[in-house]
């Protein structure tokens, strides 16, 4: 006999019958009650132990943590809260868990201590429904680019360039990092190094994506990406996955289209096909709320949020009309904005950014047409020769979910903005002879996957949204 998940021994179509299951013990109650999950569902089955003819040393080793391997028939229940339970005719103590250390006991524990146990948290019901929405938000992504016949290409993980050019790289060398062989400037020299040249992780798979979308049409990437920037906050990780989409011979607008028909495919995957761990989040937030003043407390539950985005259009505002918003509007009766916009041309601080989603559209806003100079080198110019055609969307309680842009597609005009932002040709050589080749106009973006899996499950933190977060002055595990 296979063992069964007990996600389909809860289901509506299993009969009963003689069972087999393994799995962690969460809780055992009275001598009697296993509370036993595996990870195929937010739910325990209980399972209900003859004490009376079980092994006095056996049920002393079914504690909370250990890996058991149930044998029994699977009845009809007694009791409250479920409709089936395993009545147990054998158990197997496959590995035992000490009580005294285990960390994970069944009582409320706080997110950060978790941090510290990440090795371990997925054995709790929240961890674990996160994670579950984790894979089924990959899968939905994957699904949606399949579909819409798109093909999913591997960009590299070292490169030579800066997708970016904002500097936040982590360097990939085998140099002696305390004595670098120098040249005869003084400088280190690259040309010892592994490769030859100075080498990083990559901040973005976009640059080798435009490539393949010049060639092969529609094709995505969704990989990990990494980046030196030291910001210690609930939104940033220093090694996160983008999913990066690019297509040839589509422009901004098809951009935003493409990004806000993707966005709402894949959170109705998840509406459909996760629920119980959507409503077990949900119910979660429901109780935090509950500590909050009412005044704080959100209008929409988890489900509802991610409904209202699914249907409802987001709105697109231009640079333009976000600035003149954001001049005169009072953000509270007492306090203006840390940062006063003070002209034209400035950059969007996230209080900003929170005001427009949040107070002002209350929905996913697309903000485009940025001032090139607070843009990358790549974006291609409009007409009026001060804005690009970019674009950021914007999330209700995330902020920046996705960023993206048309790209410059003609030669002369990307080289006399590489130019002028001090961007070496010759690094980019690869990169300007597809403007050299069958140009065209080309677009894409890139969102932040670990963004959209906390605004799928509602959690606060991004480290809580990734198996093993990095962030400064953390790598463990
Ligand atoms: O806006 P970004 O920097 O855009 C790019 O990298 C483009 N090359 C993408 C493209 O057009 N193909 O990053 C894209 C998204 C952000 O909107 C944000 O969601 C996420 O990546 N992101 C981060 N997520 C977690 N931690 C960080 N440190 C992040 N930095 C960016
Ligand atoms: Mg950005």
């Amino acid at each position: 006999m296979t063992s069964n998940t007990i996600a389909s021994l809860l289901s509506k179509e299993n009969k009963l019958q003689d069972v087999e299951v393994k799995g962690w013990v969460r809780t055992f109650r009275a001598n009697r009650f296993i509370a036993l999950n595996d990870g195929s569902t937010i739910n325990n089955i209980q399972c209900v132990v003859d004490f009376e003819n079980t092994d006095e040393a056996v049920l002393k080793r079914i504690t909370t943590g250990a890996a058991v391997s149930i044998k029994g028939s699977l009845t009809e229940s007694q009791g409250k809260g479920q409709q089936v339970e395993i009545q147990v005719k054998s158990i197997e103590i496959l590995g035992d868990s000490d009580p005294e250390t285990f960390p994970i006991q069944p009582k409320k524990h706080s997110f950060e201590f978790l941090r510290e146990n990440a090795h371990l948290r997925t054995r709790t019901s929240t961890f674990s429904a996160v994670m579950r929405l984790r894979s089924s938000l990959s899968f939905a992504i994957h699904k949606y680019f399949n579909e819409n016949g798109f093909y999913y290409m591997h960009t590299p993980i070292i490169t030579g360039s800066d997708a970016e050019g904002a500097g936040e790289m982590f360097r990939v060398s085998n140099l002696d990092a305390k004595n670098p062989p120098l040249d005869e400037d003084g400088n280190v020299n690259f040309k010892e190094d592994f490769f030859g040249k100075e080498t990083n992780l990559t901040v973005s798979g976009q640059l080798e994506a435009e490539t393949y979308a010049m060639s092969l049409g529609k094709v995505y990437t969704f990989g990990p990406t990494f980046r030196a920037e030291n910001s210690n906050t609930s939104r940033h990780l220093a090694e996160f996955w983008m999913i990066e989409p690019e297509v040839a011979f589509m422009d901004l607008a098809g951009n935003m289209d493409l990004a806000e028909d993707f966005m709402k495919s894949v959170l109705s995957y998840i509406l459909e096909h996760n629920r119980e761990d959507l409503e077990f989040l949900e119910s979660r937030l429901l109780d935090e709320e509950k500590t909050k003043p009412q005044a704080e407390r959100s209008e929409m539950s988890l489900i509802e949020k991610i409904k209202f985005v699914v249907d409802n259009n987001f709105k697109r505002v231009s640079y333009t009309e976000a600035i003149d918003i954001l001049r005169n509007c009072k953000p509270n009766k007492k306090k203006k904005f840390k940062y006063i916009i003070e002209e034209w041309g400035a950059d969007l601080q996230s209080e900003h950014e929170r005001y427009l989603v949040e107070k002002h559209f209350n929905c996913p806003v697309i903000l485009f047409d940025y001032p090139a100079n607070i843009k990358a080198f790549y974006m291609r110019l409009n007409e009026d020769g001060k804005t690009v055609r970019a674009m950021d969307i914007l999330f209700p309680g995330i902020g920046e979910m996705v960023g993206g842009s048309q790209r410059e597609e003609r030669l002369d005009v990307l080289k006399a903005k590489m130019k002028a932002l001090g961007i070496d040709e010759e690094e980019l050589w690869w990169y300007l002879d597809l403007r050299k080749y069958g140009t065209a106009v080309h677009s894409g973006f890139g969102l932040g996957f670990e963004r959209l899996v906390m605004f799928a499950t509602g959690m606060g933190n991004i480290r809580d949204v990734i198996p093993f977060p990095r962030t400064p002055q953390n790598a463990e595990f």
